[in-house]
Formats: C-alpha cells, sequence, structure tokens
C-alpha cells in the first residue's frame, strides 16, 4: 500500500525540519523574547477562549440584514415597538436604534439575572455598543441586525457606551439602563411583534 512510504517520508521530512531549526543559531537574549512573546500569545489566546467558553464573547455570527434608510417604516424597529417587549414564548425581547448621538430609546428597565436579547440597529452610520461588566461589546453596522443575548448580574444603573468613532459627538453618545431586581419587574404591556419576518 501506499500509507506506509508517504508515512515514512513525512516523518523524515519533520526530522529533517527539527534538525534544521536546532543547527540554527540564536542568541541567549533572541531566545528569551521569543519564549516571552510566545507566552504573551498563549495568555491571550487563552483569555479570548475562556471569554468564548465560560462568559458567552462571542461575535453576532446570524448575518441578518436590514434596509437602514427605512427603519421607521420596518415593522419591528417602527418607533413603537422599540424598547422592552416580551414574546409569546416569554423570552424577553430588546430593540433599540443606535443614531448620531444617542441609543434609542432613551431609557428602559429590564430584570436582574435574566437572559435578555437585545437587536440592535443602526440608523445612519457605523456605531459601536458595550455596556460594561457584561458580555455586550458588539459594532452595529448599517445595513445588519446586531443580536447579543446578555445578563445583569446585579440590580443597577448600567452605563450603555458607543465604543466606535462615529463622528463629532461620539464621545458624548451614551446612555444608560436601569437593572431592577427581578422580583420587582413588570413587563410592559405592548403587543408583542413577530421578530425579523419583515427585515429584507
Ligand atoms: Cu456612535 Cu460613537
Amino acid at each position: 500500500m501506499q500509507i506506509e512510504p508517504s508515512k515514512q517520508k513525512y516523518e523524515q521530512c519533520l526530522r529533517d525540519f527539527i534538525t534544521q531549526i536546532q543547527a540554527i543559531h540564536i542568541d541567549q537574549l533572541e531566545r528569551k523574547w521569543i519564549t516571552i512573546s510566545l507566552l504573551v500569545i498563549g495568555l491571550f489566546v487563552g483569555i479570548i477562549t475562556i471569554d468564548a467558553f465560560f462568559h458567552g464573547v462571542n461575535p453576532p455570527s446570524k448575518v441578518e440584514t436590514i434596509d437602514s434608510a427605512s427603519l421607521h417604516l420596518n415593522k419591528e424597529f417602527a418607533e413603537d415597538n422599540l424598547g422592552v417587549q416580551v414574546d409569546d414564548k416569554g423570552a424577553i425581547i430588546i430593540r433599540m436604534v443606535a443614531g448620531r448621538y444617542s441609543f434609542f430609546p432613551k431609557h428602559i428597565d429590564v430584570p436582574a439575572e435574566t437572559p435578555l436579547t437585545f437587536r440592535w440597529v443602526s440608523m445612519d452610520v457605523l456605531h459601536g455598543v458595550h455596556i460594561p461588566m457584561t458580555n455586550m461589546s458588539t459594532m452595529i453596522v448599517p445595513g445588519y441586525v446586531a443580536e447579543i443575548t446578555t445578563t445583569f448580574p446585579k440590580p443597577g444603573e448600567y452605563p450603555v457606551l458607543c465604543n466606535e468613532f462615529c463622528g463629532l459627538g461620539h464621545n458624548h453618545m451614551w446612555s444608560n439602563i436601569s437593572v431592577i431586581a427581578k422580583e420587582d419587574w413588570t413587563a410592559p404591556v405592548k403587543s408583542p411583534v413577530k421578530g425579523g419576518s419583515n427585515n429584507e
């Protein structure tokens, strides 16, 4: 069979490669810095891996498009549908619009220790959103819906910051979310919309 000779060939190649690497003269100091850089890279990859698997920090990979120029005509992101809603399965969905230079609605109340699905869209240019102490950190790209599920660990006021430079008012683009104790929170009375189906 062909398998054995090719395996031997690869092993020979690998041995040659290792011999060649060992033959290269590397200065002691250089060797030290190579080791340090590899350790630093390993540390960063480790942090990213732990965040991804244990803290739910993931890029919003579901590509869902929307026409940013006509958000106000779009059923899902029309003004009346923004903010907190509870769908027919009991899941809490929050629809937010980012625009120079604020997040709309300006203020919302959400429960602590409860999974919340945020759907963000931009009405104009590229924005970002970052909520410290949560996994909420994403770009809000015009033409796309950024969906992230997060949980607020405890009640309090959480800042909502724009973290992508979006113009002269970027520094002032922030708002806040009031997180209240789970048992004190009541769902807003609104008719739920069917998410997404009317998006293009
Ligand atoms: Cu919006 Cu920076």
